[in-house]
């Protein structure tokens, strides 16, 4: 009996180290649990659904960008990216300009436009995304993506870190010297020349002007601004609108006038802005101290050109002598570029050549003739008021506002959206 009790016990010391494993063996598969789950936390608090849905849009952001497709983004990424839209680029027409960056490094210029139901945005936004989207060129400002929210309408730029030309035109801290303006002039009709002749449709931009011509790191200027743009087959060289475009000063006179327009309005813009480079001044600046350079700078061009001074002209802008042929040369093909008959502005692939001095520039005729024949200067007096699209309710402003409010009305571009993320 005795000897059966002795083989079913154990001896204390037997029983507490028994006792002593299993509790080891139980605390150490506790902490392995509880560090598993301590790291199943982490990786998920890491990957919180706006964090993961982030890091997800990102990796698409780059295969688009690669793929030169742009993306489509949440208003609430573009808050993240531009820290609740603090940092103020600039504003125009339609819309404030805000610098980002993505978590990727990528800086941006997240432009917001302005309104949310309005027609006129929603037209200007669509003509942005579906231009821009699919053309890429050196000289034209690359559209990454856009935000289509009921509460934010948004296009995502490219970040220019020097800013718009206007700044190194017309202001006195900020310099370029002549080599490099004419390096811009010639960069920008290259970009304009490309939308009007490369694209396989063809772009008409409507607002070449100096702050629509945005500086990259070496100054390399890019066109922006597609806002205005409206898509045109090739076979339909003509194209009527119903309202003013453009802005006062470097609208070409058919936008005013009940007369077809063309690609040949962006020849005759840049031909105003071809005389604001070379002259680094407002072609009107009424801050100029004498009536003299008061005068309308185009005019003073053809005046001075006229009666063989053009080189006196050229001193009297402070450019050097090495850089005087260039300067003269820029000033003729800027007096064909504004002609009054967009048939005889020269194409803008012909510019670039002219420009480089690869082509001969023919003798300007007078671009000017129409304004001294009664009818009214079509170039508004005004370098204050920026604006990108004429209220078509002024009448100061659309002289010929009765003769437009005829024509048909364009039929609505293509648009085709560009990928959701
Ligand atoms: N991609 C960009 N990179 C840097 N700055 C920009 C960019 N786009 C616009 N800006 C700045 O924002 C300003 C306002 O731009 P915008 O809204 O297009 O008005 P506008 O063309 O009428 O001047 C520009 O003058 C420029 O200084
Ligand atoms: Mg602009």
């Amino acid at each position: 009996m005795s000897s059966s009790s002795d083989s079913s016990t154990l001896s204390p010391s037997a029983e507490a180290a028994i006792i002593f494993t299993i509790v080891v063996l139980i605390v150490k598969v506790i902490i392995v649990i509880a560090i598993c789950i301590k790291r199943a936390n982490a990786r998920n608090e890491s990957l919180a659904p706006d964090a993961r849905f982030l890091t997800l849009t990102m990796d698409k952001f780059l295969s688009d960008m690669e793929r030169e497709k742009p993306i489509r983004f949440t208003s609430q990424q573009l808050r993240i990216a531009t820290d609740n839209f603090t940092n103020l680029l600039g504003s125009g027409g339609f819309g404030a300009v805000y610098k980002g960056i993505f978590t990727n490094g990528t800086v941006v210029a997240v432009k917001v436009l302005y309104g949310i139901s309005d027609k006129r945005v929603e037209e200007q936004f669509m003509a942005e995304v579906s231009t821009i989207g699919r053309v890429h060129h050196f000289n034209l400002v690359r559209l990454y993506g856009f935000c289509f929210e009921r509460n934010l309408r948004a296009l995502v730029y490219e970040y220019m870190r020097n800013g718009s030309l206007d700044e190194y035109l017309f202001r006195e801290n900020k310099n370029l010297d002549f080599t490099r303006l004419h390096e811009i002039a010639v960069g920008t009709a290259r970009g304009i020349a490309y939308l009007h002749e490369e694209c396989q449709q063809r772009i008409v931009h409507y607002d070449i002007k100096p702050g629509n011509i945005l500086l990259d790191p070496n100054f390399t200027p890019k066109v922006a601004d597609f806002g205005l743009a409206k898509l045109c087959n090739r076979e339909n060289t003509h194209i009527t609108m119903t309202g003013g475009r453009g802005t006062p000063g470097y609208a070409a006179p058919e936008l005013w006038m009940p007369f077809p327009i063309t690609h040949k309005c962006d020849v005759y813009s840049f031909g105003m802005l071809l005389f604001e480079i070379v002259g680094r001044r407002r072609n009107v600046d009424n801050r100029l101290p004498d009536s003299e350079s008061q005068e309308w700078f185009p005019r003073t061009v053809w005046k001075r050109f006229e009666c063989g001074e053009i080189g006196d002209l050229i001193n009297e802008c402070g450019i050097e002598e090495k850089d005087k042929e260039v300067a003269e040369r820029m000033f003729k093909v800027a007096l064909l570029c504004v002609q009054e008959r967009p048939q005889l502005r020269p194409l803008m692939g012909v510019v670039v050549k002219m420009l480089e001095g690869a082509l001969e520039i023919p003798t300007p005729s007078n671009p000017f003739q129409y304004m001294m024949s009664g009818i009214p200067c079509p170039v508004i007096p005004s370098h204050t008021t920026q604006t990108s699209s004429f209220p078509s309710s002024d009448s100061s402003l659309m002289p010929y506002s009765s003769f437009v409010r005829g024509t048909p009305i364009m039929t609505r571009y293509e648009i085709e959206l560009a990928s959701s993320a």
